[in-house]
């Protein structure tokens, strides 16, 4: 495996995903968790430095360990990786002055080359992405140069006999679109093969889950989210009868779907699913609750509170399983640290492993989410969940401002499902990132027929987003806008006003409460 030791570039996790593409398995550590003795134990058959915000040229700056470069592995340093490479082996970094560098550059070639770079320089030159303040000034010696650009001398340097290779640009972004070739021909000079599949990471997966839980019982909470999903039908391959799911139905989710979830994973895959139907319990403590935190709150304590009644009954549990993932897991290099401002109290189980004396079983917690379907596919879940929309712990409670009533909800239920039935026959579910009507808490008058009506208004929201942290709203035409309008306000009573949301993440948030 490979080692890539973080120093707090924004885009380390990208060079994981260009590994990763590659079906190498590799793993991010801060520079701060990495000494001796993590790199006896990890064994790296290559190492990455990252690029960072810091500057070499401060007397704090981070460091690896020294000893990393008497592993007799190939290393690659990136930007910051570059020159803290250089000044531990004796080259020269200085900062500035007309030499800094933020965007898109091009390298040539210097006369001789390196198999670091086959594939490369096509066209006379390779577009690269460069983001740095200080540059090397001279480079360690044993090192060469194969590539400059106008504002960096050593754009690309090797010391090929020691194996070590710095590069002054970031190949994981795609602003460097040859950037994949070049991770290529690294892992290649690394040795490895490619053979790290989503068929070896199941086996792999299912033997470590085998080992950890020997003959106890798994507890899993089942949401019929793709993390959730996965993790079941993963655990159940592992440990079969062992496992029980728990699916807490709070009366807030969607159309029908508390009965697919049960079905597909009870009666279709035949895991042990106790289906909680808490719907009355949830309802009831929201009743004439309107605040948006406050809904929040009372949803995720009772959610904690049902979970774990159920799960008391489970005899001899001693383990819960959850789908975190890699980029949860991955802990980030903190340099400004501060604070942040709370927007919404995020659903959150985390407190409730140490709560019920339980140990946790996080069987994706390597992955990324792209490879978390990967995953599904290759154990047989349907595509309809696996391509699934995100859809929030809390529910239909957050797209219900106000106050929530049992009227209400069923009438979102209804338009929810044909505004995504119109996004499916127009094909384009897998283009959104999310899509969900929101009801309103008005009513407005229209005209029906002969007659006067005086219904909700409702909001369709979707959006395109790569993680949720930003979004844009989708730009649907104006027919199929007016065809879905008219098709929501004749199949579902309670509704004669239909608007879409056009607001962008920032400065709305995604969901409206
Ligand atoms: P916002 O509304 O904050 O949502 O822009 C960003 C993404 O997070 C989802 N979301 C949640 N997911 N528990 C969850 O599991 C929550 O409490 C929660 N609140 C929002 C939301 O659906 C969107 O995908």
């Amino acid at each position: 495996r490979l080692l890539i030791i973080d120093f707090g570039s924004q885009v380390t996790q990208l060079i994981a995903r260009r590994l990763r593409e590659l079906n190498v398995y590799c793993e991010i550590h801060p520079f701060n968790a990495v000494d001796d003795a993590f790199l006896a134990e990890f064994d790296p058959k290559a190492v990455i430095l990252s690029g960072g915000p810091a500057s070499v040229i401060d007397a704090d700056s981070p460091r690896p360990p020294a000893t990393v470069f008497e592993l007799d592995v190939p290393i690659l340093g990136i930007c910051y990786g570059q020159q803290v490479m250089m000044e531990m082996l004796g080259g020269k970094v200085e900062t500035g002055h007309g030499t800094k560098e933020f965007g898109r550059a091009y390298v040539t070639p210097a006369d001789s080359s390196t198999k670091l770079l086959d594939g490369w320089f096509a066209e006379e030159r390779e577009q690269v992405w460069m983001s740095h303040g200080d540059h090397v000034s001279a480079i360690a010696p044993g090192f060469e140069v194969f590539g400059t650009s106008p504002n960096a001398p050593f754009a690309i340097t090797a010391d090929e006999s020691r194996q070590f290779y710095a590069v002054q640009f970031h190949p994981e972004v795609h602003h460097t679109p040859n950037g994949l070739k070049f991770y290529e021909n690294f892992v290649k000079l690394a040795g490895f093969t490619g053979d790290w599949t989503m068929g070896a990471y199941r086996e792999e997966a299912i033997a470590k889950i085998r080992a950890q839980v020997g003959d106890s019982h798994v507890i899993c909470g089942l949401s019929g989210g793709v993390d959730s999903s996965v993790a079941a039908a993963l655990l159940h391959e592992a440990i079969g009868d062992q496992l029980t799911c728990v699916f807490v139905d709070h009366g807030l989710l969607r159309k029908d779907e508390a009965q697919e979830v049960v079905t597909m994973f009870r009666d279709n895959m035949n895991l042990k699913v106790i289906h909680a139907d808490e719907a009355d319990l949830f309802l009831g403590e929201l009743e004439g609750q309107s605040d948006p935190e406050t809904k929040r709150k009372i949803i995720g304590r009772l959610f904690i509170d049902v979970f774990q009644k159920y799960a008391n009954e489970i005899e001899d549990a001693k383990f819960l399983a959850q789908g975190t993932l890699y980029p949860d897991v991955i802990e980030s290099v903190s340099f400004s640290g501060g604070p942040s401002v709370t927007i919404k109290s995020h659903h959150n189980v985390g407190g409730l492993p140490e709560k019920m004396g339980l140990s946790l079983v996080e069987p994706l917690r390597e992955l990324f989410k792209d490879e978390v379907r990967a995953l599904g596919r290759e154990l047989g879940l349907p595509a309809s969940f696996i391509g699934r929309h995100p859809f929030p712990g809390p529910g239909l409670a957050i797209r219900c401002p106000g106050e929530i009533t049992r009227e209400k909800l069923d009438i979102l239920r209804e338009a929810d499902a044909v505004y995504i039935d119109q996004i499916r026959k127009h094909g384009l579910y897998d283009e959104i990132w999310q899509a969900f009507v929101a009801i309103l808490p008005v009513r407005t008058v229209g005209v029906m027929g002969d007659g006067r009506t005086y219904d909700f208004a409702c909001a369709l929201r979707a959006v395109t987003s790569v993680d949720g942290m930003t979004a844009d709203y989708y730009p649907f035409s104006h027919e199929f806008l007016g065809e879905t309008a008219t098709r929501i306000i004749n199949e579902v009573p309670g509704i004669n006003r239909v608007t879409y949301d056009i607001t962008s993440k920032p400065p709305g948030t995604i969901e409206w409460e």
